[in-house]
């Protein structure tokens, strides 16, 4: 691993120490190292593709999909890169005994965790579920699966879910450490898109803003979505990148993720449309892209989030010497955790970064 990996991958594990203790942004804990932390949050309109290219950056089947709202409480991803020839498996915070190896019974533990909060009705939760992936096959980052924006309130849910799952998103994408992965459906007009609208709102800018059209095979023959790739409908500062994800067809198939993935690459080698993009397209350019963006960011941060840790590291201190023997010992040993995370960061930080050189590993 690099430096820069290895140092993603400790502000990961530091992020999923503070959520043990119960510190994900909003919290008021001493210690909010998790605001200082970048992660991607996925935001579109209903069935505009948002689990589908989740699935796909994570290359594994495991979220719940499908049409209507599927997703009805965020689900805060942590993908966690293993060593080479290590097992796959997936924990739940809400679980942590427990190792999922099987990713079809991490979706059918997704969906009964779901159910336990909103019942099986078609309400929805701000109280999101935590899930981790380690794995050889995954990039460092962390992810959030939102439910999907939408226009108009279905039988059986309050007339104000509409604006509920509105204020739920922003809370996510509001937040500067925030990096928007906004998901439009290329069968729909850019200029309606839920996810821009917000995007646009919270960032007008478009620095922390990635345009992911989606469906691109589903458009009408005869049109295509250049405009929109080339950046001529609405301009990002990054580069819009066009994915196509497994059919609904596909799904009930069981079309498997490397299968997708092969074609999805022959569909964009292929396209008289989009052949001259071809190396810029799909979800594995998608997740490379973000795994580069989020490197970017870190290194840029890296002088505030070493001042937080430092200031995390002496926080830390004094709470482990007040820590007298009562003290729930589940939550000292995470205090415990996070501050030798929190060394471990300094220390690859002062030996490889420090002094002027950021990246000097490459
Ligand atoms: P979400 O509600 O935004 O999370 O959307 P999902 O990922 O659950 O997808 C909704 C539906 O659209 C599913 O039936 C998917 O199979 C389908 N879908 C998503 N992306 C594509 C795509 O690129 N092409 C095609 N043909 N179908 C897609
Ligand atoms: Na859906
Ligand atoms: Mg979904």
């Amino acid at each position: 691993m690099t430096t820069m990996e290895s140092l993603i991958g400790l502000v990961n594990r530091i992020q999923r120490a503070c959520t043990v203790l119960g510190d994900y942004g909003g919290s008021d804990s001493s210690f909010s190292l998790w605001e200082a932390l970048p992660s991607v949050a996925v935001v579109g309109g209903q069935s505009s593709g948002k689990s589908s290219v989740l699935e796909s950056i994570v290359g594994r089947d495991f979220l719940p999909r499908g049409s209507g709202i599927v997703t009805r409480r965020p689900l805060v991803l942590q993908l966690h890169k293993t060593d080479e020839g290590t097992q796959e498996y997936a924990e739940f915070l809400h679980l942590p005994k427990r190792r999922f190896t099987d990713f079809a019974m991490v979706r059918k533990e997704i969906q009964d965790e779901t159910d336990r909060i909103t019942g099986k009705s078609k309400q929805i939760s701000p109280v999101p579920i935590h899930l981790s992936i380690y794995s050889p096959n995954v990039v460092n980052l962390t992810l959030i699966d939102l439910p999907g924006l939408t226009k108009v309130a279905v039988e059986g849910q309050p007339e104000s879910i509409v604006e509920d799952i509105e204020n739920m998103v922003r809370s996510y994408v509001e937040k500067p450490n925030s990096i928007i992965l906004a998901i439009s459906p290329a069968n729909q007009d850019i200029a309606t898109s839920d996810a821009i609208k917000l995007a646009r709102e919270v960032d007008p800018t478009g620095d922390r803003t990635f345009g992911v059209l989606t469906k691109l095979d589903l458009m009408d023959k005869g049109t295509n979505a250049l405009d929109v790739i080339e950046g001529r409908s609405y301009r990002l500062q990054h580069p819009w990148v066009g994915v196509v994800n497994r059919s609904q067809a596909d799904i009930n198939k069981n079309t498997d993720m490397v299968l997708a993935r092969r074609k999805e690459r022959e569909y964009f080698a292929t396209s008289a449309d989009y052949g001259h993009l071809a190396s810029r397209m799909g979800s594995e350019y998608l997740a490379k892209l973000l795994s580069k963006h989020l490197e970017s960011v870190i290194r840029a941060r890296i002088p505030s989030i070493t001042s937080m840790i430092n200031k995390s590291i002496d926080e830390l201190e004094s709470e482990m010497d007040h820590l007298g023997r009562p003290i729930a010992v589940d939550a000292g040993a995470q205090l415990y955790t996070i501050l030798e995370l929190c060394r471990a960061f300094d220390r690859i930080f002062k030996e490889h970064l420090d002094g002027g050189r950021p990246g000097g590993d490459r």
